[in-house]
């Protein structure tokens, strides 16, 4: 895939381990993983169910942090800067359960991460409405809760959440796992021209092959290591 410029590095994995712990055991989700993610690139996550895909999101997001290692953004590991302000400002998770607000319209809830950003408004309003736009959705959505819609419209409104707030890394869990191709090539669409248009860093956990061959980079993912 082209890409016009605008690479650099942004987000650092450095011998990133972690570790749930339980009364019984410690199950080592993600072993010593190790990578830089540039800006202008779509990179795919690939492997195995239980692999430690979701794990390594988590951390690179800055809802965990790692049981050693770092994680580096813009020079600055997570365990020093502000993850409230990281999450608000920096990345967008789409989560693998889209995690939307139940009692907040579909307008509202893309709205939402502009109002904690402060965006003015009438601004705030036509970016959500392109971007709800941009993943299919129409006015006729926009007024309905969440438990009003189909799984994959559902994971659509989380898609255009995290477009619209700007954050210049998007993770997302499984974003096409409940979406037929036509709306699945639509997504990607939108991914790409982010990544190689405006210069965001789009990293993608999958399963599906068509989306990892339209990925830039492709990160394969087996027992917790990154193999290839
Ligand atoms: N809260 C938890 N407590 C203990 N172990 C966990 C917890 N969450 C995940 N694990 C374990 O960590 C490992 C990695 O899980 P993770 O959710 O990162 O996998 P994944 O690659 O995202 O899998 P999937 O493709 O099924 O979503 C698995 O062995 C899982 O059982
Ligand atoms: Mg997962």
């Amino acid at each position: 895939m082209e890409n016009t410029g605008n690479k650099r590095d942004i987000l650092t994995a450095e011998r990133v381990t972690y570790a749930y712990k339980t009364r019984h055991q410690i199950v080592y989700a993600v072993r010593d993983v190790s990578y830089t993610f540039k800006s202008g690139t779509v990179y795919a996550i690939v492997g195995k169910s239980g692999c430690g895909k979701t794990t390594l999101i988590s951390t690179l997001a800055g809802l965990d942090l790692p049981t050693m290692g770092k994680v580096i953004f813009d020079g600055k590991s997570t365990m020093e800067l502000d993850r409230d302000i990281y999450r608000r400002r920096d990345v967008a998770v789409i989560y693998q359960n889209y995690n939307l607000f139940p009692l907040l319209t579909v307008m509202e809830n893309v709205l939402y991460p502009m109002q904690l950003q402060r965006r003015p408004k009438k601004e705030a309003r036509a970016l959500a409405a392109e971007t709800l736009r941009s993943v299919g959705l129409d006015e006729s959505y926009w007024k309905r809760l969440p438990a009003m819609l189909s799984g994959g419209e559902q994971q659509r409104v989380a898609i255009a959440r995290a477009i619209a707030s700007g954050q210049r890394v998007i993770l997302a869990d499984e974003p096409t796992g409940n979406l037929d191709g036509e709306n699945s090539d639509l997504v990607m669409k939108t991914f790409q021209r982010l990544a190689h248009e405006e210069g965001y860093c789009v990293i993608i956990v999958t399963h599906d092959p068509q989306i990892a061959d339209d990925s830039d980079t492709v990160i394969r993912m087996d027992s917790g290591k990154i193999v290839s």
